[in-house]
């Protein structure tokens, strides 16, 4: 099976999982881009655009990480986007619960995608990977080892939408990504 089809397979099993849709609506959002990417990058959960789609970060936020990403001399289509949780949740905020469970897809995701650094936007994200609570604003820049993957932290784009004085921030983490990506030094 190519990695194509093996993420495929991921996505048909997020379709029918009962408890990813629990206290959830719209479409699935499993993630997209290139099933070889080097970079993934991890959000939070889907919002109304993306559950009304079914693609990952369409909305607002979403257009602003596509921005940043090709700003920082990455092409979207080398990277993979998704997120730890896969439906809307009904209260807008994942519950620890569904990020939890929503890891065990994430995880097989990865496992077919092996890619060599996965950029943890904000704190949902960061609590699926690393099983932590961390201050992000803190630790954003920061590379992380765990259990033989590679994580960089930094803010959710959505915190920049609240808060534009955060953006050269993240642009910076996303520059160390690029530096990271091109010195081959993942
Ligand atoms: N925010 C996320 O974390 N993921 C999306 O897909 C959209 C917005």
């Amino acid at each position: 099976m190519t990695k194509t089809q093996k993420l495929q397979q991921i996505a048909d099993e997020i379709a029918r999982c009962r408890t990813c849709k629990a206290q959830k609506s719209g479409k699935p959002v499993p993630g997209e881009g290139n099933p070889d990417a080097d970079i993934v990058f991890l959000g939070e959960a889907p919002g109304r655009n993306e559950a009304l789609s079914g693609r990952p970060f369409i909305g607002r936020s979403g257009k602003l990480l596509r921005r940043m990403i090709t700003d920082a001399g990455l092409r979207e289509a080398e990277v993979f986007i998704t997120s730890p949780v896969k439906y809307l949740p009904d209260r807008g905020t994942p519950t620890k619960k569904d990020i939890k469970h929503g890891r065990a897809h994430l995880t097989k995701q990865l496992a077919v995608i092996e890619p060599k650094i996965i950029v943890l936007l904000g704190a949902t994200a960061v609590y699926a990977m690393l099983e932590e609570v961390i201050p992000i604003m803190k630790k954003h820049g920061t590379i992380v080892e765990k259990d033989g993957r590679r994580y960089l932290i930094t803010l959710h784009p959505a915190a920049i939408l609240r808060f534009p004085k955060y953006a050269p921030l993240m642009r910076a983490d996303f520059t160390l990504l690029k530096r990271l990506v091109f010195k081959k030094g993942l």
